[in-house]
């Protein structure tokens, strides 16, 4: 598994008005920047890397191990980072149970929506965030192959090892009641996906990612997402 670089390089990109993204180690980088929300999905110390054998999307996956997961993940930094009142929403909250101060919530994802026999992919994953909600669980089919793809992601391949659907970010934006137009921060940014959510649901977005390979990724999709709004934009103001 490999180490954070010890001097990890740094590159600002500013894609649009609302959306700037940072290649570079988060915890050095955030205290410094200015947002209003964080909203993430860190790696949580499993190891997790799948091999890029098989066919269709798999085969084109982005297998590349992610940075950070050979270690328990510790949420402290960014709890601080939010303290006293700012939204904070984070996956994996099962693997960093003994991390989480009392109160706020825990949040299900349900991937496996009721799919048969069980397999080695597991059934849900969870977050947590520091505001209680009544609605707590979320269902979107994400299961080896089996999964839900809706709007940007329905023509691409499948881009990062960790990849989350946009669906469930733009979940967690909405369950944490980040305001319309509010800054939200993902320090742990890999192919871009609360990025994604973020612009499709009116928020501005700062993203950071350590490894060069998947910032690049994200730099090319988030791009590709906002040519596309403006192309609709354009077309809509000339009708
Ligand atoms: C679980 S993945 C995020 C996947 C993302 N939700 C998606 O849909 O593509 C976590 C990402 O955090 C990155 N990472 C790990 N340590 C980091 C650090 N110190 N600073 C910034 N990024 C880091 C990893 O390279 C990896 O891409």
């Amino acid at each position: 598994m490999p180490k954070p670089p010890a001097k990890p390089p740094r590159e600002v990109c500013r894609l649009s008005e609302d959306c700037t993204i940072i290649l570079g180690d988060c915890r050095k980088l955030a205290p410094d920047l200015d947002f209003d929300a964080i909203v993430s999905d860190p790696p949580y110390g499993i190891a997790f890397q799948r091999g890029g054998g098989g066919r269709g999307i798999q085969a084109k996956a982005n297998t590349a191990p992610i940075i950070g997961d050979d270690q328990p993940f510790d949420p402290s930094w960014m709890l601080r980072l939010c303290a006293p009142d700012k939204p904070i929403c984070f996956m994996g909250a099962d693997k960093m149970l003994k991390h989480l101060p009392s109160g706020g919530a825990i949040l299900c994802w349900d991937k496996a929506c009721a799919q048969g026999a069980a397999s080695s992919f597991c059934d849900a994953e969870y977050a947590w965030m520091n505001r209680k909600t009544a609605r707590q669980i979320f269902h979107h089919t994400w299961k080896g192959i089996s999964r839900d793809h809706t709007g940007e992601e329905r023509h691409s391949i499948r881009l990062h090892v960790s990849q989350k659907p946009v669906a469930l970010m733009a979940w967690l934006i909405s369950s944490a009641r980040i305001g319309l137009g509010k800054t939200i921060l993902d320090p742990y940014m890999g192919s871009g996906t609360t990025g994604i959510a973020a612009l499709q649901s009116g928020r501005k977005f700062i993203g950071i990612e350590i490894a060069p390979e998947h910032f690049a990724t994200s730099r090319d999709r988030l791009a590709a997402y906002i040519a596309t709004r403006a192309a609709s934009a354009a077309s809509e103001a000339n009708h």
